[in-house]
């Protein structure tokens, strides 16, 4: 991207920054250079020095800027959080490089999860556009605006794998897939990293949350993750290897403790697997508070021994609590923990700030101080056309009856609903440096579209939610959900005096933002009460439906599905959402997003996803058997299957055609489709191919992604899609965890969606 390299590059030339000889200067990004002038530098650190290199603190209520930088002159911090203009981040560098003995510069890092000042959509919303330049986009852009803004680190990406949607914190990762999330977490590791997280407008990721916090028992933020080997090295694992193998130089420890160990404590995992197994050189970060929570967990009795097992767990540095540098002393005095065990901890801290070419230009990312933005919020530094690309590509079709979508651009439209004009919850969770005045809301994207040729009417409806409790916990650090003053049936009878006058009725529900967070687990995962009452008043009218769901998790939907004539999956979409919902609903961009996880028929059918493995009595429903793998209540199934979205064209997919009938273990076989648009719009579609393994030495999964292409026809055009396949897609982690590829049959199944496929079968020799 162009535009993006080319700025900045005369501000950073221009500026001069202070140096102290003998630690800054012209240093070569290079393992060798870095590895001397580390092991240079640690001879000159005292003690306290290095234990202050393993703090990275978080400015807030408890620390307040003016007692961070006493701190940092005395050399007692080695990196920042939550600061995130250049002005604030200029002072607390200046205090480094003007008062402290050794000069060290902070880093500083910030949750940049979907966007810095431009708000993308969520990255579950994200992962549905199945497309890694859009992808790319988002990285360059998110790390452009944090690096304007003076900022070095992020906390992303988090590729931990999601099957149980009650879990708030699926809304921040790529979904249910390995494979998905892979492709997704190393493409934003490049897009953010660039060639050098030294660059100008790059910043470094940390990958997180190691490991498999995902699998959160129950879907209950900060519970207990249980689980096989096979399943963690087969599923969860790849995830976080793919996006350090694309040079990721963080890590950050997850909260959650793994078959009894938590993350925070686990040698095993830190050292053995990342270190060891996996060759990671960079630096692990505990996650907000988490050594402390190792006396919780219960595997430390006091702070002194929670420091102790963090620092010998590998744990390098610790976030947001002052157990290292008031503990680490002591422990390193009475022997429990050795100066070396510190060392290499402070080692992994001063390389990456190396590597962030820190001691090379301490204010690399902030640029001369007359260069400051004089408005953070400048509506100049927004990116918006990219944010609305983006946006475009995330949203899911997830039903269109007698094509009632798109609409026309004339007549009366009723817009109805909580979510429909709320800037707030557009932007979605993360998103603390944008400005929700900022977004477009569903509503002003449709008056936008329609300008003046339709009359557009709108009504509330119904709040978020009328239980008093769930208004509360979502208000309790923000003004996120309002009440309204009116009753909950003046509100449906307000909305449906507005959708009797309309010719069609587009109704915007779901959660609000704060619904799907951190900390924000439901045991429900339905739309609130108040709003259901709102689509079956807006139903019993008899207009048509357009239910526009706004939501960061898999909701449960089946009498919604049957209500609506035309559904879309919007998720939280971001600084543009409205725009480019708006662009969807009256066809001037035909939808193409997939599902990119599973969505249940209810919350009884947790965890559902596509690609479980086989039992010994699976469930035939063409020839039911009450002793089947199945529920007597329920369907199996999901309401929409992984991999599905629908489009305002229809495209066709021709039978499987291989290269050949086997394969060598050294050779690659080609299985092709062919794909036409046959309907009346141009458009694009994601080809998925599944492979499954016939039979085993173990129970293998009923199909699993293993590529995937986006491809856009115009109406009337054909292409042939090729998928390269050889075997390190059939590889899998057997009984005595050794990565093996056995011989047999191997169904090759290509479709649009998880679900329905042409299949074809080779013989791996
Ligand atoms: C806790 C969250 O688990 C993590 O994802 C986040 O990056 C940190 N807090 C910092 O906000």
């Amino acid at each position: 991207m162009k535009w993006i390299c080319g700025l900045g590059l005369a501000a950073t030339l221009a500026f001069q920054p202070v140096m102290a000889e003998s630690t800054f200067g012209h240093h070569p990004l290079t393992p060798q250079a870095r590895d001397a002038f580390v092991t240079d530098l640690l001879k000159k650190m005292t003690l306290d020095e290095k234990i202050g290199q393993l703090r990275l603190i978080s400015v807030g209520p408890d620390n307040p800027k003016e007692v961070i930088r006493e701190m940092i002159k005395k050399g007692q911090v080695g990196a920042i959080f939550n600061t995130v203009t250049r002005p604030d981040i200029r002072k607390m560098q200046d205090q480094v490089m003007q008062l402290s003995r050794l000069k060290i510069p902070l880093f500083f890092a910030y949750d940049v999860i979907h966007g810095q000042r431009t708000i993308f959509p969520i990255t579950l919303g994200l992962a549905s556009s199945w497309d890694l330049d859009a992808v790319n986009t988002v990285g360059r852009i998110s790390a452009y605006e944090a690096a304007d803004d003076g900022l070095n680190m992020t906390w992303a990406p988090m590729v931990d794998i999601t099957r149980d949607p009650r879990w708030g914190r699926v809304s921040e990762g790529f979904g249910e897939d390995t494979y998905l999330t892979s492709q997704m977490g190393r493409a934003m590791v490049q897009a953010m990293q660039g060639k050098s997280p030294a660059d100008r407008y790059n910043v470094m990721t940390s990958v997180k949350h190691f490991a498999a916090y995902g699998a959160v028992e129950g879907g209950r933020d900060y519970n207990t993750v249980d689980m096989s080997p096979k399943r963690l090295f087969q599923d969860y694992l790849p995830g976080y290897k793919t996006a350090l193998d694309a040079g990721s130089g963080g890590v950050m420890v997850a909260l959650n403790s793994l078959n009894g160990v938590p993350a925070t404590a686990d040698s095993w995992l830190l050292k053995d697997v990342l270190r060891n197994d996996w060759g990671f050189k960079g630096i692990t970060i505990s996650d907000h508070g988490a050594i402390k929570e190792l006396i919780k967990h219960g595997v430390a009795s006091d702070p002194q021994d929670a420091v102790r097992i963090a620092i010998n767990a590998g744990v390098n540095m610790s976030m947001s609590d002052e157990f290292y540098s008031k503990y680490l002393p002591g422990l390193v005095k009475s022997g429990a923990v050795s100066e070396a065990e510190i060392d290499d901890a402070v080692r992994h801290v001063l390389n990456v700030k190396y590597d962030m070419g820190l001691f090379n230009d301490p204010y690399s990312h902030l640029g001369p101080k007359g260069s400051d933005p004089t408005n953070t919020n400048a509506e100049s530094r927004l990116h918006r056309p990219q944010a609305r690309d983006v946006a475009r590509k995330s949203l899911v079709l997830l039903k269109n009856r007698l094509e009632t979508l798109p609409l026309k651009k004339s007549g009366t439209i009723a817009v109805v609903g909580p979510l429909a004009d709320s800037k707030r919850d557009m932007m979605g969770s993360w998103s603390a440096a944008g400005v929700a005045e900022q977004s477009v809301t569903v509503l002003q994207g449709i008056r936008n579209a329609v300008g003046d040729k339709a009359v557009v009417m709108f009504q509330k409806g119904a709040n978020v939610t009328d239980n008093k409790g769930i208004q509360d916990f979502l208000n309790q650090y923000e003004r996120a959900v309002s009440v309204d003053a009116r009753s909950p049936q003046k509100m449906i009878d307000d909305a449906l005096a507005a959708a009797k006058q309309s010719d069609v009725v587009v109704a915007v529900v779901g959660e609000s933002q704060g619904m799907a967070h951190e900390a924000s687990s439901r045991s429900d995962i339905t739309i609130p009460p108040s709003q259901l009452k709102l689509l079956d008043a807006l139903k019993a009218t008899g207009k048509p439906l357009v239910i526009v769901l706004m939501n960061g998790r898999p909701l449960a939907l089946v009498k919604e599905d049957m209500q609506a004539d035309a559904m879309l999956e919007t998720w939280f979409s971001g600084t543009e959402g409205g725009n480019a919902i708006a662009d969807v609903l009256f066809g001037d961009y035909n939808p193409s997003g997939k599902l990119p996880m599973s969505f249940p028929r209810s919350v009884g059918q947790i965890p559902i996803y596509y690609n479980h493995l086989r039992t010994g009595r699976p469930y035939d429903f063409q020839h039911p058997n009450k002793y089947t793998s199945h529920y007597y209540d329920a369907a199996n199934g999901p309401l929409y299957p992984f991999g599905y979205g629908l489009s305002y064209t229809r495209f066709t997919l021709s039978d499987v055609r291989l290269s050949a009938k086997t394969l060598a273990r050294n050779g690659t076989l080609n299985a092709s489709v062919t794909v036409t648009n046959s309907g009346k719009r141009d458009g694009a579609t994601v080809v998925q191919l599944y492979l499954h393994d016939q039979t085993a030495s173990i129970s293998r999964p009923v199909e699993e992604l293993k590529s995937f292409k986006r491809i856009f026809l115009k109406a009337g055009e054909t292409q042939t899609v090729t998928f390269p396949i050889d075997i390190n897609a059939l590889k899998f982690w057997n009984a005595r965890m050794q990565y093996v590829v056995e011989p047999g049959k191997f169904d090759v199944m290509i479709g649009l969606d998880s679900a329905r496929t042409k299949n074809s079968v080779f013989t791996l020799l």
